[in-house]
């Protein structure tokens, strides 16, 4: 099955509205007129309008880092679904590893997140992976199957829509230590026999994964040369023009 690829640029907390302003002209002239990729920018909260106006009309999409479940209400700091889609997000990250490390995020509040996104009609991009610690036990497996298990608890698979899995080892974020292709892909490949069994293989087949973790201009190429590595959420590198713009490029000739 053909899977389209999907770019996405996760700037964490990175860029003032003004900072956002100047490095997304940049992209908008460099890859402005991508046509095979999905191309996604997720800039902080504070940045989203002004990315959102400067995108308008080109075929990059906005997404946020993340969002709340419930739809309004007394969370103070917190911001809803219905609020993104206002400012123009197609695409929402879910349970980023750093959500999970620093805030006490469960699968069980990813699995709340996940619902909320999906009923607002925003895509979901759902992050699951394993420690350096517990790669280093073998857990590896156990992990993530737990992680799906949690985040897809009592969904049916007609509620799923068109979300995006992203796997991200959390020993490879941030950290220039790259999972190698082949390592990337297994798990990928395992994510996916993991879905089949829960939804339908049929499902899973069709369901995009991106690596994320340390990718760069120099590895993309490896890593999309896999057939079950979809595209990738990138950290460090969509923070420059130059390094984004070149991961995107590589898509697009690789696209499938
Ligand atoms: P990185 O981050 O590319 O800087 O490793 C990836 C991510 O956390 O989404």
């Amino acid at each position: 099955m053909k899977r389209k690829l999907i770019i996405a640029g996760n700037w964490k907390m990175n860029k003032t509205a003004l900072e956002a302003e100047g490095l997304v002209k940049d992209l908008v002239s460099n890859i402005g007129s991508v046509q095979k990729t999905d191309v996604v920018i997720c800039p902080p909260f504070t940045a989203l309008e002004t990315v959102g106006r400067l995108i308008d009309g080109t075929p990059i999409a906005l997404g946020a880092q993340n969002m709340h479940w419930e739809e309004k209400g007394a969370f103070t700091g917190e911001i809803s679904a219905d609020m993104l889609k206002a400012l123009g997000c197609r695409y929402v990250i879910l349970g980023h590893s750093e959500r999970r490390q620093y805030f006490g995020e469960t699968d069980e509040g990813v699995n709340k997140k996940l619902r909320a996104a999906l009923e607002a009609g925003l895509q979901p991009i759902v992050c699951v992976g394993e420690t350096l610690k517990e790669r280093e036990a073998r857990v590896t497996e156990k992990v993530l199957s737990d992680q799906l298990k949690g985040v897809f608890r009592n969904f049916a698979v007609e509620e799923l829509g068109d979300v995006i899995l992203a796997y991200e080892p959390v020993w490879a974020i941030g950290t220039g230590r790259t999972a190698s292709p082949q390592q990337a892909a297994q798990v990928h490949r395992f994510i996916r026999g993991i879905l089949g069994d829960l939804f339908t293989p049929h499902w899973a087949q069709g369901l995009r994964i991106q690596y994320g973790g340390s990718v760069k201009p120099e590895n993309i190429r490896n890593l999309l040369a896999e057939v079950n590595i979809d595209g990738a959420l990138v950290g460090g590198a969509s923070l420059d023009n130059g390094p984004f713009a070149r991961i995107v490029a590589v898509a697009e000739e690789m696209s499938r």
